[in-house]
């Protein structure tokens, strides 16, 4: 017997409210109910990351999360993020550096290296490749998606001209 409770959710700002068999994960809230199919269904087992979303600002796999876990706790996909101007510089890293083959990873990959990037803007590539341990992408093309995160921690950082820009009153 399937138990059942209402929930609501907040997801990219909009509140939902749904009822949900208690088994429900996130990711399939996220895709089967809210049509947001940006965080895909790979491995479904905590162990590709791409079905990343942030949950309360942190990177989660959504596989691995019931949707009754995160009551209360905002979550925005990449479809929310790809509307805000602090995304803009992973956006156009990804884009001008060709960072994916088949795309398949790369939601997850862009969203988990917008997290790393607010978190640590002056991260070595080092530490960029700790902050995406966790992620596989099946096309083997590592290499390019590297250099999209690498693009995109140069592309966030302040120019010394801006840097001076901000200073001023
Ligand atoms: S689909 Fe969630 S970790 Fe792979
Ligand atoms: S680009 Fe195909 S899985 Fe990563």
């Amino acid at each position: 017997m399937a138990y059942r409770s209402a929930l609501s959710i907040t997801v990219n700002d909009e509140l939902h409210h749904l009822e949900l068999d208690h088994r429900t994960t996130l990711l399939e809230v996220l895709r089967d109910h809210l049509d947001l199919t940006g965080a895909k269904r790979a491995c479904d087992r905590g162990e590709c990351g791409a079905c990343t979303v942030l949950v309360a600002g942190q990177p989660m796999y959504a596989c691995q999360l019931l949707a009754m876990q995160v009551r209360g706790r905002a979550v925005v996909t990449i479809e929310g993020l790809a509307t805000q101007e602090a995304f803009r510089p992973v956006l156009d890293a990804f884009v001008a550096q060709d960072g994916g083959q088949c795309g398949f990873c790369t939601p997850g990959f862009a969203v988990a290296t917008y997290a790393a990037l607010q978190r640590l803007p002056e991260a070595s590539v080092q530490e960029l490749r700790w902050e995406l341990v966790g992620h596989l992408c099946r096309c083997n093309a590592y290499d390019k998606i590297m250099a999209a995160v690498q693009d995109a921690s140069r592309r966030q950082q302040p120019t010394s001209a801006t840097a001076v820009m901000r200073t001023e009153p």
